[in-house]
């Protein structure tokens, strides 16, 4: 679903010699499967325990291995890949790497690029317990500390040396939570987000129902976007095929009146609500219980309108900060102004779903964002995960101008 979390970001995988190489490999293809471009840079005694073809073919990239080598250096360089970096992993770290690192030393490939490069370094140590407990390791580890590479711990375990103890590397799908950590701004941190998300479903009879085009695609990017960059986030979601994001909590819903429910009973643990459900306005104002059989030429339906959710949260707003959706054909500044302002919203998302590349069941959108001040801002066409993150900055900033 959506745009992988990792996309548009570039990571250098230092792999260095030791019996949990097999381990990068997997964090290689979590990495590239979130979306990351990946550069494999492999020491020589790494090369002894997986070959660099393994690294090549799941990077899609050529693996770097020698300093020397002219067509690598003239391909890309260790300057290049130390310049290219959004952040360096080495995993697995050998006691040998972490003391060459921490002592300057740069006498291969691998430690001249971390050398060389401005990006987070995420040092992943994994050695037998003796060498990790030993004070000359322990120092160089908290050298490296100091100077600002992140180091994530070893956890404790049954050892490859058949010992029992810490030094085992941790899991790959761990280490990539605390990369994406590192990769991705933390600007959400401690606030609930609340996203609606997906269409609603009015029954009519036991077999049919009232609905609209909403895939909910928008919503789910949101969602986890904002999980990404560290919100709490629950999803109110309708009727979607979507898969869930990761540490987002979902509630599932069918009708606007079950999605109201929902959404009133986390309102008050809440921070931030975005709104970007597709509500049915109107629901059949009888719902029969057994199929409506065909008889009559004619079929009216009497519908009943469902209560506005986002009205209702607006009345009683506090400090928190509502963002609605407008959905439009036709004067889309006009109407998406108009509710802005009576559903007493900080910024509405206008889109004129009638346009190309925007709207219903396509990963891209066409938006202006709209705000109580009266201030408007177009952006150009761009992926539904583009417009979440757009979205969460003006949030941001939304929240540092309220608790000034
Ligand atoms: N909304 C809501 N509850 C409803 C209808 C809409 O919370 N019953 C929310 C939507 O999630 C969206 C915003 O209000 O964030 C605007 O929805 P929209 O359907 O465009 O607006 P309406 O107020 O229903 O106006 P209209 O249908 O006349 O355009």
């Amino acid at each position: 679903m959506g745009e992988p979390m990792l996309q548009g970001k570039t990571v250098v995988l230092g792999v260095s010699g030791g019996i949990a190489v097999y381990k990068a490999v997997e964090l290689l293809r979590l990495l590239t499967k979130s979306g990351a471009q990946v550069h494999v840079i492999m020491t020589k005694n790494a090369q002894e325990f997986v070959t660099p073809l393994t690294f090549q073919t799941l990077s899609g990239n050529p693996v770097h291995t020698d300093l020397f080598s002219l067509y690598q250096e003239q391909e890309i360089g260790h300057i290049s890949l130390a310049d290219q970096a959004d952040l360096f992993v080495l995993a697995p770290a050998t006691a040998n790497l972490i003391g060459k690192i921490a002592h300057g030393l740069a006498d291969d490939l691998l430690t001249t690029s971390v050398m060389a490069t401005k990006a987070p370094v995420l040092v992943v140590p994994a050695m037998n317990s003796n060498m990790y407990e030993n004070p000359l390791y322990q120092r160089n580890e908290k050298l490296l500390a100091e100077a600002g590479y992140r180091i994530m711990e070893p956890v404790t375990g049954e050892l490859a040396c058949g010992w029992q103890g810490k030094g085992k590397l941790p899991e790959p799908e761990q280490i990539l939570g605390v990369a994406t950590g590192v990769l991705l701004p933390n600007d959400l941190l401690g606030c609930q987000i609340l996203v609606t998300a997906g269409p609603t479903r009015e029954e009519i009879d036991p077999v049919r129902y009232l609905t609209n085009y909403s895939s909910g695609k928008m919503g789910f990017a949101i969602a986890q976007a904002a999980a990404a960059r560290g919100a709490a986030v629950t999803l109110v979601s309708g009727p979607t095929n979507l898969q869930v994001p990761n540490g987002v909590k979902c509630v599932p819903v069918i009708s606007a009146e079950q999605m109201r429910e929902a959404v009133l009973a986390n309102y008050s643990v809440t921070d931030v609500v975005v709104k970007a459900a597709a509500v049915a306005d109107y629901r059949p104002a009888c719902r029969e219980d057994n199929k409506i059989k065909k008889a009559a030429d004619e079929l009216t339906l009497s519908l009943e309108k469902n209560s506005d959710i986002l009205s209702e949260l607006g009345a009683q707003k506090g400090e928190r900060i509502l963002v609605g959706f407008a959905a439009e054909t036709e004067r889309l500044l006009t109407h998406a102004a108009e509710k802005l302002q009576r559903k007493n919203l900080d910024m509405v998302v206008a889109n004129d779903v009638t346009s190309t590349g925007a709207g219903f069941d396509v990963d891209t959108n066409i938006v202006r964002f709209l705000f109580a001040d009266g201030c408007v801002e177009e952006l150009g066409l761009m992926t539904k995960a583009q417009v979440a993150n757009q979205l969460l900055d003006r949030v941001v900033t939304l929240r540092q101008a309220k608790q000034q």
